[in-house]
Formats: C-alpha cells, structure tokens, sequence
C-alpha cells in the first residue's frame, strides 16, 4: 500500500464538495519534514483560510471535521497557525508489517493504469568503443526501465544506435588506408578500435596545426590591447572590468594554444601517427565522401560496413553483458535509413517543411533556427533519422511517452525535434527529453586521462573491480574470527562490488547535475553508496545464518511487537517503497530511490546498535526484530535490484 497516495485520496474525499483547487489541495498532503510533528503533514489549512478569508485554525478543524482517518490514525490535533499533523496508529502499522511480510513486491502495487514506455537509452556510436560518458545514459536508462516495468508499465528498450554516422566514414577511410592486416584478423574489434583512434587523431591535428595561425594573431592582439588598456590606466568600474575580461580571454586562449601545441608535438613524435600526416590536410572531407558513399550504397563501403558491424556490436555486447543490461530492441541509425528520402518528401508535400538555401527545413515559432532535415548536398541528418525513429515506434509500439535518454547538450535537438514531431501530429504521446549532466573527474573538469584521453569504459569497470578487491579482502582480514573468504569468492564478490559501485555512484546523484568520478567514494564501505547497502545486506544475511534457522519461519509473527522509538522508524520506512518509487516515476529520477535505501540502511545501523536481535527478551521480540531485519533486506535486495545493481550473501 501507498501510504502517502491512500491518505491523499481519503483527504480529496472529504473535500469534494468544496471550493478548492482539488489536485492543489491534495499535493498538500506531504511526509513530515521532522518526526517531532507526525509522520505526514496536511498543509492546506492556510492557503484555504486565505482564500476564503477565514481564521486558518477553523478551517484546519472544519478539513478535519470531514476527513475520515480511522483506522489509520487518530483524530490528531491542529498545531500552530492550522497545521495538521498525522501520526499513523501503532497497531496499524504492526498490522502493515505483517501484511508486507506475505508481499513478494513489498506493498508495490501494479499500476492501475499501465501506459507504454519506449526507453531510448545507451545508444552509442559503435564505431568507437565506448567511453565514461556512455555510463550515464545506459545505467539511467536501465534503471527506469526496470522501476517502470516493475510498477505495471509496459516498458520497451530500443538502443538506438549510432551505427551509420561519421565515424563509419573514420572507420572505412583507416581500413582502406592504414590497416593492419594481421591485427584485423586476430583482434578486429581492437584494430577498428585503433583505426578510429588514428583518424580521429590526425583529423584533430590538422584541425588545431590549422588554426594555430590564426589564434596566435588573435593573441597577439589581445595582448596589444592589454597593453593600452593598462597604459590608458583609468580606475572606474568600466576600464577595471575591460581589463580583467582581456585577462581573462588571454589566459583562455593562451591555454588553448598550448593544448593544441602539446597535441601537435605528440602527434608529430609518435612515430607511425607521423608517418600518416601526408592524410591529415584533407582527411575531413575525405571521411565525409566515405560517409556519403556507404549512405549511398556504394558496394565497397556497404560490404565492409556489414563486415565491422557485428564486431563492433560484440565489443558493445562483452560491456552490455558485464553490465547486466540487456535491450529489447536495437534498432540502430542504419535501421531508418531507407525510410528518410520519403519522409523528408511527404514533410514537403504536407507543407510542414520548406527549402531554404538548398536545404530542406522545418521552421517553427518558438525556435530561431529551423530543424534542417536535408542538407544541400543531399545528405540526412541525425535529426531526420530521429523523426523516422518516432514514426516507426508510433507505428509499431502505440507507446504513451518515448524516453530519450541522452546527455544535456543535446536538449536543443530535442526540443526542435519534438515540436516537429507535434507539427506532424504526434500529439497524444508524451515526448521527454531524460537529460542528465557531466560526470567530471577529481580535477572538475569533465573525466580524460592524464593524456587527455576519454577514459575508456571497460578499463574504468577494470579498475573499480579491482579497487573493490582491494576492500572486499581487507575487510575480510579484519574479521574477528579469521577471513571467511577464498579467493575465487573474493573475486565474485569484487565484480559484483566494483560494479554496483560505478552504477550508484551514478544513480545517486540528481540525474541533471555533474558529478565528481571518484572511485574512493564510490567504494567507501559508509556513506551513500552500493558498498554501503550491499554490506548492510550482507550483514543482515549474516545474522540470520549465526542463528542457524530458516529466516522465513524465523521471522513469522503475528502481531508484530516493538519496543524501541527506532524500530517503528524503520518500519515505517519499510513501508515507505512504495512512496519513493512513486517519486522515481514522476520526474525520472533514480536517485530518489537510493537516498530512499540509504535512509532505510541507517536506519537500520541504528535499530541494530540500540536492539538486541537474537537476544532479545522475549520470543515475540525476538521474531519482530528478526523479521525488520528480514525485511531490511528484501527491500534493499529489490531496490538495488530495480537499480540493475546486485548483491552477494557475504562480504
Ligand atoms: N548516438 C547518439 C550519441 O552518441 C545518441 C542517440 C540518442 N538517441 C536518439 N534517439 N537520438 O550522441
């Protein structure tokens, strides 16, 4: 049962027939912020009394009047200025407990209107392996997928690849130039990795070699007006404020200078990068005309592209696989492609889209810049695919909302993409951009190696598991009674350790901010993170397997007991799930699910310091505790379940 949602439905009941802003009025039923007032809070009272310019204590005691709360609380009392605070009964919530125990979904009832979600999550360019920032969409998306199939929703998962971009063009100009062909055949996914890698580097190159002039200039000429500007001296705000502005776009540019230097020595001192730079001046359009080519069916092109393909799919697969995420669907670009040159014709015939300096655009209101859906070379673009893909899953899936969930630089995209999409008529499917911010490294700036590079996923996962080894054996060394684990648990333990890590650490923060890669806080055994949960399980397991019993007849009782101010804390906590991933639901925000588990694990670190379990006085007792500790961890064993996180029986 949903606690929050039962009272608020009771509360829009006994209002019905007033003058209010019912759905206004209902949000006002909340958790108590402070446990000293209640464990939820009616807030209505005084945004009434002034509305109906009566004293807001009458009208609190007129609401109660109404409200009909037995037999979850007692009639409670109006504090202050009309506040009405609800303290649910005792022997109800004992009466809850026993019923969450016979529950396998822990009082989460399905939906009663299920809707369809189509998930676009991960999708990334499969030319190049994938890096730190694909973490955050596959994770987020994974866990939305999970909690929303979980509440009753019809969830589908389509990966949306970039299988058909500009990095095939990278790909197909290194195979045709500069392959190994010794290493394709050995470790293909490693040399198309490497050809990427090599194009991409001489493309930046050239790129930085030939702006240099330009930047040094510009340089020289800020410096130039540093100079007057500190010769034509002046102390007011204005000549201050000009003066630190070119300090400031000095220091900018001079240290893009000397990044873009550094890269130009690197290349030109790595002994087979220069032996390429004869490619480098024209290798940009160089790689367009490969694109081109493979999009225009060229044989060559397509007969390679079909022959990366499935290597670069198994190298996503080994990380998917690791990762534990799997999708329904993976329909990538390539999918749509034959569908594009129709779509982009029926956009004209149907008046929606227009040329306009060759190219085919949509306008629109609200944007200044239209969506280009042809340019004037003819080519496509992301964003034509993108509308193909909403076309085909209307078409396929009739889904209630499509979920895109793809870093926040691309909002613009999807705000001109979702309004062609209502211009065209898709206005009865919710269309929502899932953004979430930047994963930064310990320096705050976004996450690269000391080269320079983006960390490469695969060795990041290497490295949290092999952290998480590191912890899991010194924990085990301290135990008091000897390490309980071998070698090959210890490994088990630290994959599942070293990756739960990664993804909370993730989950954990509001999906829109940046956050802060550290892998000694994503593994700390305290704090808000999976070690710390999955410990805690652990931990509860252990209790169970020293009283050698079964803890599901163990922890059977009828009614449920307590003696302790903390163990109805954490029953009510237990009771509680249902509410946090009602809140997931609402703003797609996973995170509200860990801060829900980690308040549930301290709670019970504290139920476990203040209260004897196995020893406690009565048989009863015993069986109540017995059963906040089975049910601690189910509910963790769930949650971080529906985070695609798993958990191990010992640590
Ligand atoms: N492949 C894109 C990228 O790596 C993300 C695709 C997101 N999904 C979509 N339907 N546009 O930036």
């Amino acid at each position: 049962m949903n606690i929050l949602n039962e009272l608020r439905r009771r509360f829009g009941r006994s209002i019905e027939e007033l003058d209010v802003d019912h759905a206004a009025a209902v949000q006002m039923v909340q958790p108590a912020q402070d446990a000293r007032f209640g464990d939820y809070q009616i807030n209505a009272a005084m945004s009434l009394a002034k509305r109906w310019k009566r004293p807001p204590r009458e009208v609190a005691a007129e609401l109660l009047d109404r409200l009909e709360l037995e037999p979850i609380c007692d009639v409670p009392e109006i504090a202050g200025p009309g506040f009405i605070n609800l303290r649910l009964r005792d022997d109800w919530i004992a009466d809850r407990i026993v019923e969450l125990a016979a529950d396998p979904r822990l009082g989460v009832s399905p939906t009663s209107d299920p809707e369809t979600y189509v998930i676009d999550y991960s999708s990334p360019n499969v030319a190049k392996p994938m890096h730190v920032g694909h973490i955050r969409s596959t994770v987020i998306g994974d866990a939305l997928y999970r909690i929303l199939g979980f509440l009753g929703h019809r969830t589908i998962s389509d990966n949306h690849l970039g299988d058909w971009g500009t990095q095939f063009g990278m790909i197909l100009y290194g195979f045709k130039h500069f392959r190994d062909d010794e290493r394709f055949r050995t470790d293909p996914v490693a040399e198309l990795a490497r050809l990427y890698q090599v194009v991409n580097r001489l493309i930046d190159y050239e790129k930085k070699r030939s702006s240099l002039p330009q930047w040094e200039t510009r340089l020289g000429d800020l410096r130039a007006a540093l100079e007057n500007a500190d010769a034509e001296g002046g102390d007011d705000k204005k000549a201050r404020k000009r003066r630190r502005r070119l300090q400031q776009e000095i220091e900018q540019l001079a240290g893009t200078i000397e990044q873009a230097q550094a890269t130009i020595t690197r290349v030109e001192s790595d002994r087979q990068l220069a032996s390429l730079l004869d490619h480098a001046c024209q290798l940009e359009s160089a790689v367009l005309t490969e694109t081109a080519k493979l999009h225009e069916g060229d044989e060559e092109n397509r007969r390679l592209w079909e022959q990366f393909m499935p290597h670069c799919k198994q190298a996503l697969s080994r990380v998917y696989q690791r990762l534990g995420v799997r999708f329904d669907y993976e329909y990538g670009e390539s999918f749509y492609h034959d569908a594009l040159d129709a779509l982009v014709q029926k956009l004209l015939d149907d008046g929606l889209a227009e040329e306009s300096e060759g190219a085919i655009c949509i306008f629109f209101d609200d944007f200044e810049t239209p969506m280009i859906v042809r340019k004037r070379d003819g080519a496509f673009l992301y964003a034509t695919t993108d509308l193909a893909t909403i076309a085909f899953r209307m078409k396929t899936w009739q889904p209630d909302a499509i979920l895109y969930v793809v870093d926040h630089r691309q909002s613009e995209h999807f705000s001109k993409l979702f309004a062609a999409a209502r211009k065209i008529g898709y206005t009865d499917v919710r269309l929502v951009h899932v953004a979430f911010g930047t994963v930064l490294g310990e320096d705050g700036r976004p996450f690269k190696t000391r080269s320079g590079d983006v960390v490469g996923l695969e060795s990041l996962l290497d490295e949290a598991v092999e952290r998480a080894y590191q912890v899991v054996s010194a924990n085990d060394d301290a135990k008091r009674d000897g390490a309980e684990l071998d070698e090959r648990e210890r490994r088990h333990i630290a994959e599942v350790v070293g990756i739960g890590a990664i993804k909370y650490a993730d989950l954990s923060h509001h999906r829109t901010s940046d956050y802060v890669f550290s892998y000694d806080q994503m593994l700390a055994l305290e704090g808000n993170t999976a070690t710390y949960l999955q410990y805690s399980y652990a931990r509860i397991r252990s209790i169970f397997a020293k009283g050698d019993f079964d803890p599901e007849s163990a922890a059977q009782v009828d009614p449920w007991q307590w003696e302790a101010p903390i163990e109805r804390e954490l029953a009510l906590q237990l009771l509680r799930l249902p509410e946090a991933l009602q809140d997931v639901e609402a703003d797609y925000t996973p995170h509200q699910l860990t801060g829900y588990l980690y308040e549930l694990a301290n709670r019970f670190h504290k139920f476990y310091q203040q209260c004897p379990v196995l020893r406690a006085e009565t048989d009863r007792l015993r069986r109540s505790r017995l059963l906040l500790c089975e049910l601690v961890a189910r509910t963790i064993r769930t949650g971080l379940q529906l985070l695609g996180i798993d958990v191990v029986e010992r640590m």
